[in-house]
């Protein structure tokens, strides 16, 4: 069976509108130049992050930007993945429900967040969005970026490394930096296999051999 996670290439698009260009040439960066972030780039990159939309408007969760080089050094080792370490910043993406249990205390409201699997699937997502929407933030400035989701599983070690306190808990690191050549955007499945008009469509065999193939 062949590989679709395999590194063939996409052809350009030829949309006219720059976000749209931007979107379908996106690729994921894993080899930076040394240069480091301007702070003021990396600001507006980080409040395109904020202003995600989120469950509630609750913005359960914090973001960890780590510039420290041995720092980053660390995470590398640690994820077995050296191009963390060449990335000047890398975004550690955690649910926050200790910010949200103290407004909650400190406002006589009740916190349920970590009574019901529901509020973790919302904290999730809106975590993941807001990272998404620093990809693209930092895309459209001539960055790139690489999620790390093998963070996971050293939640000890981060926790102890970021002094994160009980309620606070990674979900996704996010490499930054500006890219040593505009990252190849890979073969996806298509639109037509991706989405389903008005109801589910199970493939048929040949359909779906097709589609991985191609
Ligand atoms: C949640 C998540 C975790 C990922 N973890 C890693 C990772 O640990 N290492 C890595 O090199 N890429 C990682 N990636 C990047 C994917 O490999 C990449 O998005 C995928 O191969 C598609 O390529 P593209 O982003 O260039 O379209 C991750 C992506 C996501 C969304």
């Amino acid at each position: 069976m062949k590989s679709h996670h395999g590194v063939t290439e996409q052809k350009a698009s030829r949309a006219a509108d720059p976000t749209i260009r931007l979107l379908l040439e996106r690729g994921s960066c894993r080899i930076f130049r040394g240069k480091k972030i301007p702070a003021k780039v990396l600001e507006q990159v980080l409040e395109a992050g904020v202003r995600a939309p989120t469950g509630g408007n609750l913005q359960p969760y914090s973001i960890i930007k780590i510039e420290n080089r041995s720092a980053n050094a660390k995470l590398a080792k640690l994820c077995g993945q050296p191009f963390v370490g060449q990335a000047p910043v890398n975004l550690l993406f955690c649910i926050d429900w200790r910010r949200l249990e103290r407004w909650s205390k400190l406002s006589d409201a009740p916190f349920t967040a970590t009574s019901s699997f529901r509020h973790f699937w919302i904290s999730f997502q809106d975590t993941i969005i807001s990272a998404q929407n620093i990809c693209t933030a930092a895309d459209a400035l001539g960055l790139g970026c690489c999620y790390i989701g093998t963070v996971l599983e050293f939640f000890p070690a981060l926790k102890k490394m970021f002094k994160l306190p009980r309620g606070v808990f990674p979900v996704v690191l996010l490499c930054i930096g500006y890219p040593k050549a505009k990252p190849v955007p890979r073969k996806k499945l298509p639109v037509k296999v991706m989405v389903h008009s008005e109801r589910y469509r199970e493939l048929s065999d040949k359909e779906l051999f097709k589609a991985f193939d191609e």
